[in-house]
């Protein structure tokens, strides 16, 4: 039956975004995803630019923000502007992020702040990234920098984001720098020193910033059997589970690396136990996968969309799945268990055509609703994005935004999609009432 569904007093209602992918390559020459892009690694062929324009001109992008009524937006900080080469610190680089978050503060809304979206400084990339030794005191050495620079702006942090993401991409299944393919052996150790660098940085900002609140954004994925009646299916889908969902979360739980993804190989995480202040979950979609003999590289899964999913932009399905916001209280109550507050860090769809992102918005919304009606300490919910920009190695060919971009013009047109959410932060709840029967109901 629809009704109005109201969240708890203090619900955070906000968008996330990344530095790279508003920033563009353009003005980043020592990004490794400025590299990856001038080596032609963008499937659809085109480049980032200078993206949403960020480096120049966020506040235009904070107005709309403010003007929607937004409490919160997540942004990140892009490492190789900071230290371009080894040790070396460029502190107007510092100083233009302290000048963005800033100015979401005097527009009313409160900065979190990412130190690490999937971007590296080349130098770092290039000597091993993070299999390197000593990447973990070289990341905390960059956060401390960063850290100090905005204090007094932002005490909100997220160290890592998406950790089996960025290990996936870039050892299994080549799609991000360094593009290796089938290395699950160094996923994991990629995984453990970040769990270390993530570890490691969580103890320095509390050191710099007592009442800081440190976290990550964990990416979650709904895998179901392609064949439900199949067990080969039921059994890939665990598996992948199993690989994907759960190690990260508890590898920082209980300070080892579960079985699942190497188990003793990583060597002693003990220091990484515990070190949240809360958990972020990043939830998109489900994906069916049936057994497949010929796919070893996939652990034997192979990925299957119906004929009668979804669809948002042409080409996105076989990357994201089916849109999926129900996941979020499946996720928020298993990682629960983690004992400390959660946070949708991300969730969104691309759609241009914003046919089907009215009701992932509405879905999530009655999911989050539900997970925290049966007692789950669920606190915030940062929308997946504010502008469309640059979806990595999807380049232009997927627009994930509320606000509707056009690269070469800069010029900008709100969806409909913002109009809803925004109505939504104001209230403080969803009105279902008012969503009528235009949208596509999502179904698993
Ligand atoms: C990433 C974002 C990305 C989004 C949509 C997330 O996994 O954190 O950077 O744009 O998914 O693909």
């Amino acid at each position: 039956m629809a009704g109005m569904l109201e969240f708890p007093e203090g619900f955070t209602w906000g968008v996330a975004t990344s530095a790279f992918q508003c920033e563009g390559a353009a003005t980043s020459p020592h990004s490794s995803w400025t590299r990856w892009e001038e080596l032609g690694n963008v499937r659809a062929g085109n480049r980032s630019g200078i993206a949403c324009d960020w480096w120049a001109n966020a506040e235009r992008d904070f107005d709309i923000a403010r003007d929607l009524g937004l409490a919160a937006l997540r942004m990140s900080v892009e490492w190789s502007r900071v230290e371009p080469g080894p040790g070396r610190w460029d502190e107007r680089a510092l100083e233009r992020y302290r000048e963005m978050a800033a100015a979401l503060r005097t527009r009313g809304i409160e900065p979190m702040i990412t130190l690490h979206h999937f971007t590296n400084p080349i130098w770092f990339e290039v000597s091993g990234g993070f299999l390197r030794e000593d990447s973990p005191d070289l990341f905390t050495r960059f956060s401390e920098r960063a850290v100090s620079a905005l204090e007094g702006v932002c005490d909100t942090w997220v160290t890592f984001n998406e950790p089996n993401v960025y290990a996936t991409q870039g050892y299994v299944t080549g799609h991000f720098p360094p593009g290796l393919r089938g290395r699950a052996g160094l996923a994991a150790r990629v995984q453990a020193n970040i769990a270390r660098a993530h570890a490691r940085t969580y103890r320095r900002i509390h050191e710099l910033q007592p009442d800081a609140r440190v976290g990550w954004a964990h990416h979650c994925v709904t895998f179901r059997p392609a064949r439900p009646g199949r067990r080969v299916d039921r059994l890939i889908a665990r598996l992948y589970d199993r690989t994907f969902n759960e190690p990260f979360p508890s590898l920082l739980r209980d300070g080892r690396m579960p079985a699942s993804l190497g188990g003793r190989l990583a060597g002693d995480l003990s220091e990484a136990r515990g070190t949240y202040d809360y958990v972020g979950i990043n939830v998109y979609a489900l994906m069916r996968v049936a057994f497949d003999v010929r796919r070893r590289g996939e652990l034997f899964g192979r990925r299957v969309v119906p004929a009668d999913a979804l669809r948002g932009d042409p080409t996105s399905d076989d990357l994201f799945g089916e849109p999926y916001p129900q996941g979020i209280a499946d996720f928020a109550t298993r990682l629960a268990e983690l004992g400390k507050p959660i946070y949708v860090l991300e969730n969104g769809y691309p759609d241009r055509l914003d046919a089907v992102r009215p009701s992932v918005i509405a879905t999530a919304a009655r999911a989050m609703h539900d997970a925290i009606r049966s007692g789950v300490d669920l606190r915030g919910y940062y929308h997946w994005t504010l502008t469309d920009n640059f979806e990595w190695d999807r380049g232009w060919d997927l627009r994930f935004g509320l606000v509707e971009l056009d690269e070469h013009t800069q010029e900008r047109r709100p969806r409909p999609s913002a109009r809803l959410y925004s109505a939504i932060a104001a209230s403080n709840g969803l009105d279902e009432s008012r969503l009528g029967m235009d949208f596509p109901s999502i179904q698993a």
